[in-house]
């Protein structure tokens, strides 16, 4: 799907959410229906959302929209973390939810715009919208670390994400993840995460290991070697206990949880 499509459907679902909630249809109107774009949009909720007492939204909207307007991957990126967040969380019914209602994927957004800002040696504001998402969303990610892009972040709440950490496309991140150092290393000392790895609630992943293609870590599990691709690993210190068994557990496995809540 095209991020012009997503856009049209993000705006007419609205205008529907805006005729049937009266009470938001101011909200709808400021956030999305006034916006002539989806990078236009988005750039306004992240800056409403991470400017404070001494930095105003108009200051961090002129950022946002630079950023996200930077190249033509960056706005495909990002309509593809809407998309993999439809198509995998069964309870988002709508592209404009997670727009909307998810700070998960507004922290993945905000990330994005300190990665590039990071790359543009912009380094102080870089670490201030880092430093803000920590606060607001409650999801820590070192502008620096890598991630790729078909990337679910549910919830949100908790995640930390360090400085030499990859994360690649299509994977899945649950609530309190931590991609973190054991402390005795430094330089590149970050968890390195392959293609369509499903990291489930409170994951700890400790040091420079790396999550093979298509694993899976099961809830609470606290990972210190490499976990071979295509395997389910859980407990603590994690351990192999099957086969992931799924193409990509990433998108699968979501589905069967959620509709189990
Ligand atoms: C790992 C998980 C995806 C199940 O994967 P699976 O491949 O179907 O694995 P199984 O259920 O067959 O379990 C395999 C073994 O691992 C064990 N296991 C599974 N999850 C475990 C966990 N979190 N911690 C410890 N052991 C676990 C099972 O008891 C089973 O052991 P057994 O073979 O001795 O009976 C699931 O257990 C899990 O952790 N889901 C994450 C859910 C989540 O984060 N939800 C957030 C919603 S907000």
């Amino acid at each position: 799907m095209e991020v012009n499509e997503v856009w049209e459907e993000i705006r007419k679902e609205t205008r529907k959410r805006a005729e049937a909630e009266p009470v938001l249809a101011s909200f709808f109107h400021t956030t999305v229906l006034e916006h002539d774009s989806f990078s236009s949009t988005l750039a306004n909720h992240l800056a409403n959302d991470l400017s404070n007492a001494s930095i105003q939204p108009m200051m961090l909207r002129r950022v946002m929209k630079e950023a996200i307007n930077s190249s033509e991957e960056m706005i495909s990126d990002i309509a593809n973390d809407l998309i993999a967040t439809k198509e995998r969380d069964p309870a988002c019914r709508y592209f404009s939810t997670p727009l909307l209602f998810y700070k998960g994927f507004r922290a993945l957004q905000a990330h994005k715009v300190s990665h590039w800002l990071w790359a543009n040696e912009r380094h102080t504001l870089a670490l201030f919208i880092q430093s803000r998402c920590s606060e607001v969303y409650g999801v820590d990610i070192h502008p620096a670390a890598q991630i790729g892009k078909g990337v679910m972040m549910d919830h949100g709440t908790g995640v930390v994400i360090g400085e030499t950490a990859v994360v690649e496309d299509n994977v899945s991140i649950f609530q309190g993840v931590t991609l973190g150092g054991t402390g005795k290393e430094s330089g590149d000392r970050h968890p390195k995460v392959r293609e369509g790895v499903l990291l489930s609630a409170a994951v700890t992943i400790l040091g420079n290991v790396e999550i093979g293609k298509n694993a899976k870590v099961a809830a609470g599990s606290v990972v210190l070697s490499d976990v071979k691709e295509g395997t389910t690993v859980a407990g603590v210190p994690a351990e192999e206990v099957g086969k992931s068994g799924k193409k990509s557990p990433a998108y699968e496995v979501d589905h069967n949880i959620y509709r189990n809540l």
